[in-house]
């Protein structure tokens, strides 16, 4: 059977080095079977940027943010996907905000404040990040790694990631660098067979 992936976009820069990169992965994981669809976070509608913890979710019977806006929409389609791979530049150490407010909403996805009665729709998934930074600090992609990874743990998901942490100041040059394409399409080949 084959693999369903959803790609989580995070960069806004539509023609960047993220996105470029993100393209070279998506196509090795079709061209080895798997299903890829993706979710352009930079362009969901919202009430409200991000949780406002209300514990709604943590309280309803279904696993759904009540906020039902674009980002509670595009969430709540998560579980249908047995790998979800955010695609993010490096800001200040971390994700894009635009990523981390959708980020913050998947929370809707586990049943968290009861640890006795925990349940979560991430359990036995796969969570994967492509990340890409400038540098030319060392270890510059390690805090955000570890940020997707931590939780990936916690919810019982395999972690796979694909990091590129000297990127050119051109925007989309990534996707003309050979060692950075043979890197990315060697990981969309695993994506694809995870
Ligand atoms: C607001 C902002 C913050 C950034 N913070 C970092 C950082 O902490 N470390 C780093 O190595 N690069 C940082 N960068 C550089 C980007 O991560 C890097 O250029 C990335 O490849 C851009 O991706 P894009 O082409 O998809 O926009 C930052 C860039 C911006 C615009």
């Amino acid at each position: 059977m084959s693999q369903k992936i959803v790609v989580v976009q995070g960069s806004p820069r539509k023609n960047g080095n993220t996105r470029a990169i993100t393209k070279v992965v998506i196509e090795a994981a079709q061209e080895n079977g798997a299903e890829v669809s993706e979710i352009d976070v930079t362009t969901l509608d919202f009430k409200e940027p991000g949780c406002i913890g209300c514990q709604k979710c943590q309280y309803s019977d279904v696993f759904k943010c009540a906020l039902d806006d674009g980002i509670a929409q595009k969430v709540a389609t998560l579980p249908e996907y047995n790998t979800i791979v955010l695609a993010t530049p490096l800001y200040w150490w971390s994700y894009s905000a635009q990523i981390k407010m959708f980020v913050d909403r998947m929370y809707s996805l586990s049943k968290l404040v009861d640890p006795a009665n925990f349940r979560s729709q991430f359990v036995g998934k796969t969570l994967a990040l492509i990340a890409t930074a400038r540098g030319p600090l060392r270890r510059n992609l390690e805090l955000l790694e570890s940020q997707w990874r931590r939780p990936a743990e916690m919810l019982g998901c395999e972690f796979l990631s694909c990091l590129f942490p000297n990127t050119s100041a051109e925007a989309g040059m990534l996707g003309s660098d050979q060692a950075a394409v043979a890197k990315a399409q060697e990981f969309g080949r695993k994506l694809a067979s995870t």
